[in-house]
């Protein structure tokens, strides 16, 4: 998608330097456009964890070229137990979004026949390519499919513009081109499909207000931001025609895991009868969990986050500042689990289906357990 009108990925590798990943820094946006040299396996992991890169198929991917990273830095004689080592140590950088694990698990698996060092790396670099491919491809698919169900409310609107809330940043920052939630917007809007975006501010980081904000701006989507609280009253007033979120990770029921503050959403958009969507590709779904609730690990993030925010000053200056009252504990649970029940439907890359075990396993078959 466009930044200052020209195309960008949020990773990619370097055009003089094929031992270089680069990404766009999503801590400094959108004050100010960075882009960061992965260089090796340590710098993976801190990237993710620290949040220069972040949302879960962004993750997956950097995790990915992460074992290639990896691999370029290891040794003839020892690359086999290296590349299982650095699989499990780049999987621990973030615990909720599963996309991580299961494209690691993929890398590993490929990597293992090779019976060189110099045939792995040359492997590792065109898999973790092809995985960033796919999940570029299967953002847009599950922009299609949004997009028609856009497109429906639109023409019973006659012409007045589609009201769409969404929570954190599941765009293309998140998801490498495109996104997930705004996939379908993005769509919708390219179409010419009049649309408006409520962006949720998404306290503590504030993925909405700064990335979410920042990106529609650069596509020129009419949006609103608007504080976390805001959505059921908006709600309640007829000012939301649907809600579109990302995930973290889905379990195989259609419980889903999203940025804190999803649930409440959802219970709003219920009680409003207002359609709930939850767009994510398949490799966010996790078929060996049911229960979210009990079985999703949820990341509790630096007390920082909540006490601490950063901003721009009228003189430029980017500065952090105390919000919260000095000696006052706080809690930072980075996620939360929207019940199945919840959930209107779910847009995937292969089509929309309910969010229950028998509507997933007849979209996804090959992983029916
Ligand atoms: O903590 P983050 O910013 O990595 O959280 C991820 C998210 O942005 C969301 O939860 C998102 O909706 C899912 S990622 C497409």
């Amino acid at each position: 998608m466009q930044v200052n009108g020209k195309n960008f990925h949020t990773i990619w590798v370097h055009p003089e330097n094929n031992q270089v990943i680069q990404v766009i820094d999503q801590r400094k946006l959108p004050f100010e456009f960075e882009i960061v040299d992965l260089k090796t396996a340590v710098d993976a992991f801190e990237a993710i964890r620290n949040m220069t890169v972040r949302g879960a198929p962004l993750i997956g991917v950097t995790g990915a070229y992460g074992v290639y990273l990896g691999l370029l830095n290891s040794d003839e004689q020892n690359w086999k137990s290296f590349l299982l080592e650095t699989a499990e140590y780049l999987k621990g950088a973030r615990p909720t979004a599963v996309n991580l694990a299961i494209l690691i698990d993929e890398m590993v698996s490929v990597l293992q026949s090779c019976t060189t060092l110099e045939s792995a790396v040359k492997l590792a670099l065109e898999k973790a390519d092809r995985l960033k491919r796919r999940e570029i491809d299967w953002s847009e698919a599950i922009g299609e499919y949004g997009c028609d169900l856009i497109e429906a409310i639109s023409k019973k609107k006659n012409g007045e513009p589609v009201n769409i809330l969404t929570h954190c940043n599941a765009g293309w920052l998140a998801c490498i081109d495109w996104g997930t939630a705004t996939a379908p917007i993005y769509k919708a809007f390219l179409k010419g499909i009049p649309v408006h975006v409520w962006v949720d501010e998404t306290r503590p980081r504030n993925q909405g207000a700064r990335l979410t904000a920042w990106e529609l701006s650069q596509e020129g989507v009419p949006h609103t931001v608007i504080p976390d609280n805001a959505g059921g009253h908006l709600m309640q007033h007829g000012l939301v025609d649907l809600c579109i979120v990302g995930s973290d990770r889905t379990t195989s029921a259609g419980d889903v895991a999203n940025k804190i503050g999803t649930y409440l959403k959802a219970l709003a958009a219920f009680d409003n009868n207002i359609p709930f969507y939850v767009a994510l590709p398949s490799s966010t779904i996790d078929f060996s969990m049911k229960d979210g609730i009990l079985e999703i690990p949820i990341e509790q993030r630096d007390g920082e986050e909540v006490s601490h925010m950063e901003g721009k000053l009228d003189n430029g200056k980017v500065t952090t500042v105390r919000i919260v009252n000095p000696g006052s504990p706080v809690a930072n649970y980075g996620f939360d689990v929207t019940p199945a029940k919840y959930v209107t439907a779910l847009i995937t890359e292969r089509g929309v289906c309910g969010a229950s075990l028998e509507a997933i396993g007849k979209l996804f078959p090959e992983w029916r357990l």
